[in-house]
């Protein structure tokens, strides 16, 4: 978590790094800051201004502030050690060295002790600050600012991307890495330095991927990446493809609600690559195995050496899927399509309790990792327990060159284009078409799936796109409906086969942005235990297509009515027994089952937004939260 940017050129570098860190605002928004070069007293130093709260104070804070230096570094923070508070704020400025940094250093207990001992004095709270100790003692000794990280680094333990400078060496900057990201951005006579490519894009789409256990070092316009033993490294410039305006609201309030109404585009990108459209067949590319499957930016890692192969996931036996969150509950719904179309075991694990449970992960099995951000530090830690373990991995990531995508064995991508509101929408959806399409191509290979299912479930799939621009009409109806909704005691959500996971998902969102209590349960569970919950004060969302469980999804519906329930049910087509037995009933068009999840994610994101919106809630940065949990 954390946003960090550093910037060297021509161009005013407080205004660049602010609006380098607006980009970066979902990563961490209780407190901010920057540090640019500045003559004081005639002297170079590293000014720092700071403020507690959202981007949006700092700012404030900055409007009249000049600065005469070409260089600078910046911060959005969510805290881990030490309160969100101005003081605890970054960057630190400790004997001439400034830094900021995203991560947690673990042995900061042991840190603080000796260099207290030392008798130095501690100017905040946060672990980050006695880097800046330990660098600014190792600098007098080095004379330089990249040979005192090289001294540092074997001092650090834990997760840390830092970028630092020192008022001696006024053109340097650097930048050293261990599990968060960081992106070196190179311009025409200009280097950015930041978490994610989004605060690049603006200033160039040319880009270095760093790797954990490197080091930049900036000077002026030119750099220079070494080992954390200093040796040289030649790293390959990746052109991005993203542009600066899919990093815009483009109208919209809200990041979410441009995004929700991006879904159908997400859906078909995220499809495209893995269809022949001429013989109406899937062929998943990417995976590791064909000549096309590789892009620029998977050749950056010698590390993918064992490419998958379809002969491989034909021969598999079981597969595990691994995710938190929102990721976890679009794996949850692959279980459902994987087992009954390609008749293999899954099991789906949340990433957490996965890497400290010791699984059992079987020989011949396949874990598939699912993160929209690439970078969710128990995910990443799970796929390599399970790459230890010996088994077969794949990614499906949103980010390209993230940790995850960069360390699992195959690569499928969800194509969403960035996503900035902190819920996770479009990357859900695109996970359902990839899903999909997993679970169609692994039923060929293994012969279960005969030509006319294929081409029946990929026509439903090609078909999405369109369907889902009927269903974000329903944007009026809850826009509407909110200030009645946000008055509920609660609201509980629930759904039968693959339609819980969609449940367990409005019920995420709710929580997250909202701040509501909500429930996902199987509707099948309800009468031992949530039914007693139901009143007229519980709103009851009933995910409830014409499928195979419908009749006993209404009977479910029956007895929440009975209770005094309140009703909106969700169904397919015109459906008269839904819409007596509900006070509001929605339709969805008619669809196969393999793709309803993604038809009745649009109404569930749609009502958390709407009645977070009608709470006053700031829905693209709920509190608490942050996009990128690259900390336990
Ligand atoms: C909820 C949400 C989170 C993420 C979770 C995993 O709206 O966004 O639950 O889904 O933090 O993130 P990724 O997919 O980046 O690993």
């Amino acid at each position: 978590m954390c946003g960090i940017v550093g910037y060297w050129g021509s161009k005013d570098p407080k205004q660049v790094i602010v609006d380098g860190l607006k980009r970066l605002e979902y990563r961490g928004y209780d407190s901010a800051g920057i540090a640019v070069l500045d003559q004081v007293q005639g002297q170079p130093k590293f000014r720092v201004v700071r403020a507690q709260g959202k981007l949006m104070e700092l700012s404030r804070k900055l409007e009249q502030e000049k600065f005469s230096g070409q260089i600078g570094i910046g911060h959005t923070r969510w805290a881990t050690h030490g309160v969100p508070s101005e003081r605890n704020a970054h960057p630190h400025s400790i004997g001439g060295v400034t830094l900021v940094h995203n991560g947690i250093i673990e042995n900061y207990q042991e840190i603080r002790q000796e260099l207290a001992a030392q008798g130095s004095q501690f100017l905040s709270d946060t672990d980050s600050e006695l880097v800046a100790h330990l660098l600014s003692h190792e600098v007098k000794q080095t004379g330089d600012l990249h040979a005192a990280v090289l001294k540092v680094w074997p001092r650090l333990i834990g997760a840390y991307a830092i970028v630092a400078v020192w008022e001696q060496q006024p053109d340097v900057m650097v930048a050293f890495k261990n599990g968060p990201p960081l992106v070196l951005g190179v311009g025409d006579g200009e280097i950015v330095v930041a978490s994610d490519v989004q605060a690049i894009i603006s200033t160039t789409k040319r880009v270095v991927y760093l790797n954990d256990n490197e080091v930049v070092k900036v000077k002026g316009a030119n750099y220079e990446i070494t080992d954390h033993q200093g040796r040289k490294l030649k790293k390959d410039i990746v052109t991005i493809d993203w542009s600066a305006d899919l990093v815009e609201k483009a109208g919209f309030n809200h990041f979410m609600l441009k995004e929700i109404h991006e879904q159908p585009r997400a859906v078909a990108n995220a499809m495209a690559p893995h269809v022949d459209l001429e013989n109406q067949s899937v062929r998943l590319t990417g995976l590791g195995f064909s000549a096309q499957s590789f892009d620029e930016i998977s050749k950056l890692d010698s590390k993918v050496d064992q490419a998958l192969s379809f002969e491989k996931l034909k021969n598999i036996d079981r597969i595990f899927i691994i995710a938190c969150g929102t990721s976890h509950y679009a794996g949850l719904a692959g279980k459902y399509l994987i087992e009954q179309i390609a008749r293999i075991p899954v099991e789906v694990d949340i990433a957490s309790e996965f890497r400290y449970r010791e699984p059992f992960i079987p020989p011949r099995s396949l874990v598939l990792v699912i993160s929209q951000s690439g970078e969710t530090a128990d995910t990443l830690a799970a796929l390599r327990l399970a790459k230890q373990a010996g088994a077969l991995t794949l990614s499906i990531c949103n980010v390209r060159a993230s940790s995850i995508d960069r360390e699992a064995h195959g690569h499928l991508y969800m194509n969403s284009g960035p996503e900035i509101g902190v819920a996770s929408t479009k990357a859900f959806v695109s996970t359902l078409a990839v899903l999909n399409l997993f679970a169609l191509q692994l039923g060929k290979l293994r012969s279960q799936l005969d030509r006319d299912r294929e081409r029946r479930f990929l026509d439903a799939l090609l078909g999405t796109p369109a369907q889902m621009e009927a269903v974000l009409a329903y944007d009026s109806f809850f826009a509407e409906a909110a200030a009645t909704l946000k008055a509920y005691r609660g609201i509980l959500f629930m759904g039968r086969g693959i339609n819980y996971p969609i449940a367990l998902e409005g019920a995420l969102k709710l929580k997250e942005l909202a701040y509501m209590h909500a429930e996902g349960y199987a509707a099948g569970e309800m009468k031992h235990g949530p039914l007693a919950l139901i009143d007229e004060r519980m709103l009851i969302v009933m995910v409830c297509p014409s499928d195979k469980n419908y009749e006993k999804t209404l009977s479910n519906l029956e007895e929440a009515k009975a209770r005094g329930g309140k009703i909106i049910s969700i169904g397919t087509g015109d459906n008269s027994q839904l819409k007596n037995v509900s006070d509001h009933y929605l339709s969805l068009p008619k669809a196969e089952w393999t793709v309803n999840p993604i038809l009745e994610a649009i109404p569930v994101q749609l009502l958390a937004y709407h009645v977070a919106n009608a709470l006053g809630h700031d829905v693209d940065q709920p509190r608490n939260l942050a996009k990128s949990v690259t900390v336990e």
